[in-house]
């Protein structure tokens, strides 16, 4: 029986072809985000969106469509990485460029997919969200973008025991969805993870091109960062010092813009101005977003095993 509400009635009242609605769990990214995510400049990711836009013209060129079909080359690509080192961002950017060089008509869309909502616990329901979401997405929408952040929540890896058989299935169907996607589908999917070794390997095969982020600033980008950061264009200021803490400590890039945020709080606390020395104190005292992910991982797997 078909759910009513997926019908979508025609003008005289006659029932048009059926067309399925947006589902709860996705997301179209407003303009207003995008271009608050287009005035930010990502630090050190240069050759990484180099790379991801090339393919992304390859993929969107409808000239070299047969040739994507021939070779069965689909247009999904994966995203990994330590937390906070620009991989939603570099994605949401690739979107914005593809669009302003006409990759993409000014009418693509950037959706972005909530896995946690996605999933249900009714048996099955998650696997039919995970359908329904292709459905929508690759039905005469014309070209559009889907990002499906935390990859791993849904395709973590066949051997883990752990995994509830829910998970499995919804995995499953996601492996069937993006086998029907091709170049003509127009649609481009973007997966991302921090946790790449988790995942099946049959999901990670079924992205074609797959990047790592995990950039490393050079003393000239992170001086730059830190200029724009700390609102400056003194050139007399020297970040050496800095530096070092920076990359000893094994901070992501995005951390850099909160430890600076804690830096200001803490000179403001002492009616002082943020300064360079300021930003090397936190950068001691701070941990990075990847050692606490590590201590987090670690804490799950001990609480598993009591
Ligand atoms: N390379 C970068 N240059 C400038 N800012 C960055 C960079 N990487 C991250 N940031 C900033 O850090 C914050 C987090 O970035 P983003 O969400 O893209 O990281 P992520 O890798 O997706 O993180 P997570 O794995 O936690 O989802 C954003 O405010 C972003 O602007
Ligand atoms: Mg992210």
């Amino acid at each position: 029986m078909k759910n009513k509400s997926m019908i979508r009635r025609g003008r005289l009242g006659e029932p048009a072809a059926e067309e399925p609605l947006m589902p709860g769990f996705l997301t179209q990214i407003s303009p207003a985000t995008l271009a608050h995510e287009g005035s930010r400049k990502l630090f050190g990711l240069e050759a990484e969106m180099k790379q991801l836009s090339a393919f992304a013209q390859l993929c969107l060129d409808p000239n070299r469509r047969e040739e994507l079909a021939r070779l069965d080359i689909y247009p999904t690509a994966l995203l990994y990485g330590p937390p906070n080192s620009g991989k939603t961002s570099l994605a949401r950017q690739l979107f914005l460029s593809a669009k302003q060089g006409n990759l993409l008509s000014s009418k693509a869309k950037l959706y972005s997919v909530d896995l946690s909502i996605l999933l249900d616990p009714e048996l099955g329901q998650s696997s039919r969200n995970v359908d329904q979401l292709f459905a929508f997405l690759t039905g005469k929408r014309g070209p559009s973008f889907l990002i499906i952040d935390e990859l791993d929540a849904i395709c973590t890896s066949r051997d883990n025991t752990n995994e509830h058989d829910g998970v499995r299935r919804t995995m499953t169907s996601f492996m069937l969805c993006l086998d029907q996607i091709r170049a003509s589908s127009q649609l481009v999917v973007i997966g991302i993870t921090n946790m790449i070794r988790l995942i099946d390997a049959a999901v990670v095969r079924r992205f074609f091109f797959r990047l790592e982020i995990d950039p490393v600033l050079s003393l000239e980008s992170f001086s730059e960062y830190c200029r724009y950061l700390l609102n400056t264009k003194n050139d007399d200021m020297h970040f050496q010092s800095a530096h070092e803490a920076f990359l000893k400590k094994g901070f992501s890039v995005g951390d850099l813009r909160s430890v600076a945020a804690r830096a200001l709080i803490r000179a403001s606390l002492h009616g002082k101005q943020l300064s360079v020395a300021e930003l090397i104190i936190s950068l001691q005292e701070e941990r990075s977003t990847r050692d606490q992910t590590k201590d987090n991982a670690q804490s799950y797997r001990r609480r598993q095993d009591d």
